[in-house]
């Protein structure tokens, strides 16, 4: 069964997810890292390039072919599961994880890392904050129907990834694996 992570951009969704995938000995995967491969364009690219709508049908297209294969720890973007019925693809093929966090953390982990996301790239500090405070509001809905809620700030790396392990094997004892 596959562990899917969900969560805004910048909540560390890929070194934690990097580091499950070693703990669990599953193999990783990032949507955005293979939207990038399939395209042989950067996300920055196909934003400014193709589009954001163009971008969303190539996640749609990512995450319904991962969903069909080999159990993996899968990062996603922090768009994908509020577009089209992806959040169902989750829900159905794996063990959903929300990896949550107040805006403010948010906008601090994003400033340093900001030049490559084609959506905050050109925001100032005040304005990544509204940004990203009315964003997660409206995407909320969405995270919030993961299995697992995991509160990413108060833990270290290794509780949040502890958390995670136990809540997959409870859910695999479940199905009866
Ligand atoms: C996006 C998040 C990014 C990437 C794209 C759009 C979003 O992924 O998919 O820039 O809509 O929140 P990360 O969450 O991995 O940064």
């Amino acid at each position: 069964m596959h562990i899917y992570l969900i969560g805004f951009m910048g909540v560390g969704k890929t070194t934690i997810g990097k580091c499950l995938s070693r703990k669990l000995g599953l193999p990783f995967q990032d949507t955005d890292m293979l939207i990038e491969a399939l395209t042989g364009l950067t996300v920055e690219e196909i934003f400014n390039t193709q589009g954001e709508a163009y971008f969303r049908q190539k996640e749609q297209e990512v995450i319904q072919n991962l969903a069909k294969g080999q159990s993996a720890v899968i990062s996603t973007g922090g768009g994908l599961p509020c577009h089209f019925n992806n959040m169902l693809v989750l829900l159905h093929s794996g063990y959903v994880v929300y990896l949550n966090a107040k805006p403010a953390f948010l906008v601090s982990r994003l400033l340093a890392s900001k030049k490559s996301r084609p959506l905050i790239s050109g925001l100032n500090k005040d304005d990544l904050y509204t940004f990203v405070n009315e964003r997660l509001s409206l995407r909320e809905q969405y995270y919030l129907r993961a299995n697992l809620i995991v509160d990413a700030t108060a833990k270290s790396l290794n509780e949040v990834v502890k958390s995670v392990v136990l809540g997959y094997q409870h859910k695999l004892k479940k199905h009866g694996h």
